[in-house]
């Protein structure tokens, strides 16, 4: 197999739910540390690499949300979950050893991290740091997929992933349809047009219209992320314009 990085920069989208592992709540450092070694075989090649992080293991919004919850308020203690998600991230890619990483928050948490500056993200990835971007956009009513795509097209990343727990793009739910096929390939207005549930349509929209690729990927098989980087076209689904 190679070991030349078919992508220079790639931005990975994690979802909170994937911290999870074995636990209903919370972080597990069995996963923190696993995606921090998945991450340092392709930073060790000498890919850039930046990371959007969801906060669904901290903070649901929908039951205070179906009690009356504001919105907006709801949506501001999701940001906070992705910032807790992202420092654990932080800690787990340095204790690894031989990477350094930095957050960069969309809202203003200065004792905490660093604030969103994209020519700044620009001269850490540069340098080798993994970037994890943290609190979404930092607006309400944008899901951290939106966010993903917002910062992938920002940074010029080559490849967006997805990191889910199936392995790609399915017909339908592969977990409740044994009937459900993977696509290997699809453009997003296919995605868009047979409501494939693989991101939110309006970060769907913004990377069909920047011309950015995704690959929707099984995180928890081991090597995978290495193997998509060094140019491994069979795993998981590639969605192009
Ligand atoms: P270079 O400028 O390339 O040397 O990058 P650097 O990130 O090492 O330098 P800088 O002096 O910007 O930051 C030093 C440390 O402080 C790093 O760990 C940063 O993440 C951290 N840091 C920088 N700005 C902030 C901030 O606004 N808030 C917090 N909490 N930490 C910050």
């Amino acid at each position: 197999m190679s070991t030349q990085p078919a992508y220079q920069r790639i931005l990975l989208k994690l979802s909170g739910e994937a911290l999870l592992g074995d636990q209903q709540f919370g972080i597990s450092p069995e996963v923190t540390a696993f995606l921090a070694h998945e991450i340092k075989a392709v930073v060790d090649i000498g890919v850039q690499v930046a990371l959007v992080v969801g906060g669904g293991n901290i903070y649901r919004g929908e039951r205070l949300a179906r009690a009356g919850m504001d919105r907006v308020t709801g949506d501001q203690m999701g940001m906070l979950a992705t910032v807790i998600n992202a420092l654990a991230l932080q800690d787990a890619i340095e204790r690894v050893g031989g990477m350094q990483a930095r957050v960069q928050s969309a809202i203003r948490i200065n004792e905490v991290c660093e604030d969103f500056i994209r020519r700044k993200a620009d001269r850490h990835l540069e340098k080798g740091r993994v970037v994890v971007f943290a609190a979404g956009t930092g607006n309400p009513f944008f899901t951290t997929d939106s966010a993903a795509a917002l910062r992938a097209i920002e940074i010029e990343a080559d490849l967006m992933l997805k990191a889910t727990t199936v392995d790609g793009i399915y017909t339908a739910d592969p977990k409740k349809d044994p009937d459900a096929k993977r696509y290997d390939e699809l453009t997003y207005d296919e995605a868009l047009h047979k409501r494939l549930g693989v991101m939110d349509q309006t970060a769907m929209v913004l990377c069909r219209d920047h011309g950015m690729k995704l690959r929707v990927y099984d995180m928890d098989r081991p090597g995978a992320l290495l193997k998509i980087i060094t140019g491994d076209m069979t795993i998981g689904t590639r969605v192009n314009r």
